[in-house]
């Protein structure tokens, strides 16, 4: 099968059982890519005519990105030939993505299991991002994936909002070991995820450390002094969770119609808020969901949930957007040895 790129007009062949990434890549040509694992969707990319199949890696995609012709070439293969609007990047590497070095100038805790960082890059190296992107930390032979949690700024140094994992590898360095001064490396700007439509009333729905890539969209509307209506939606499991709350105060006189809600999903006697799930309260709180354009970020139970919300709403698919915190599998058992170890 043939794969024409728009819109280099570049063109390369796949095998029968090879990904579309790997083509490329065999092939000397190197499109967006992280995780290669079908989890952080930084190659997802436009199907503009042709077929393609997913094996069951693909996380990220969305019901709503399938309805658009999205596909993520890292577990999609062709199954005709295809014409694809890729992000192709320059150089050929053979690591998963080239890596620069960024210095954490700045450690806080947010909240008991949210911890900010700003990073610093060399002069030339920062990244050249759009407000709601993400990049890939390095650790331990692969990249993690963390949304930027600020709109672009003069010097160049960017904010995370990393949230603890239970025994995760790289969230546990953050809160145990990690001091300011400590050069991390990074790779990105990644992903789709972003403002489509400035001039749009805006719905945005985060869950935990979803807030970090809304928090930067938010930075980026703000000096426009938007005047259409937009809503955030913001559910944690208790009310220490709401880690960004300044960061919203800060932005909020900004926009001539803005309105933030707070959902806890826990029991907690103490919270005077509003509680249950947060696509729940969506649900309930705003009947005309179809005016605005929805935007939900966070873990990929809430994403889903929000998607089939906004479905009902009358949400067309290309006025939802989505970022899905998907987790990592664990790494693959090798059949043979599995079997070996059984007749041993
Ligand atoms: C596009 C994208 C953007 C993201 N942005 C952010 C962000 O801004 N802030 C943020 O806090 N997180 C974000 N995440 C999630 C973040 O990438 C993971 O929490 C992180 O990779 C965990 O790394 P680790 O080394 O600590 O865990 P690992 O050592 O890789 O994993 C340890 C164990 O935890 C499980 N696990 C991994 N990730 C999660 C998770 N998110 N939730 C629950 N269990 C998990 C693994 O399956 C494994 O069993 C994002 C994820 C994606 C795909
Ligand atoms: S590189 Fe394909 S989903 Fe991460």
């Amino acid at each position: 099968m043939q794969v024409v790129l728009i819109p280099s007009g570049k063109s390369f062949s796949c095998k029968s059982g090879e990904t579309i990434l790997a083509a490329a890549k065999r092939q000397a040509i190197n499109l967006a890519s992280a995780c290669e694992n079908g989890t952080c969707g930084a190659c997802k990319s436009e199907v503009v005519a042709g077929v393609v199949d997913h094996d069951d890696r693909a996380s990220a995609l969305t019901r709503t990105d399938l309805a658009l012709g999205k596909a993520l070439l890292c577990c999609a293969y062709a199954r005709s030939d295809l014409t694809i609007k890729a992000t192709q990047i320059a150089q050929r590497n053979d690591q998963p993505a080239a890596t620069v070095p960024a210095r954490v100038v700045r450690l806080q805790r947010l909240s008991p299991s949210v911890s900010g960082l700003t990073l610093r890059f060399p002069p030339g190296l920062s990244p050249a991002f759009r407000p709601g992107q993400f990049v890939g930390i390095e650790w331990e032979g692969r990249l993690r994936s963390f949304s930027i949690a600020n709109a672009p700024r003069a010097d160049g140094t960017i904010d995370l909002h990393i949230g603890r994992v239970q025994n995760g590898q790289f969230t546990g360095h953050v809160f145990e070991a990690l001091t300011e001064g400590e050069i991390l490396r990074l790779a990105g700007p990644f992903g789709d995820f972003g403002i489509a439509d400035d001039q749009r009333p805006m719905l945005f729905v985060a869950g935990g450390t979803g807030m970090a890539p809304i928090v930067g969209m938010l930075q980026a509307l703000a000096p426009a002094a938007p005047r259409q209506p937009i809503r955030l939606y913001w559910g944690c499991r208790n009310a220490r969770e709401f880690y960004a709350s300044n960061q919203v105060d800060e932005v909020a006189p900004a926009f001539a119609d803005f309105r933030c809600v707070q959902v806890v999903s826990d029991d907690d006697p103490q919270w005077r808020g509003r509680s249950g799930f947060v696509h729940d309260i969506v649900r309930s709180d705003v009947p005309d969901l179809c005016q605005f354009d929805v935007y939900a970020c966070g873990n990929p139970l809430l994403v889903r949930a929000m998607e089939d919300v906004a479905i009902e709403g009358g949400v067309p698919p290309a006025r939802f957007f989505a970022d899905s915190f998907n987790l990592v599998p664990p790494p693959a058992v090798d059949a043979q040895v599995l079997n070996k170890g059984a007749t041993a």
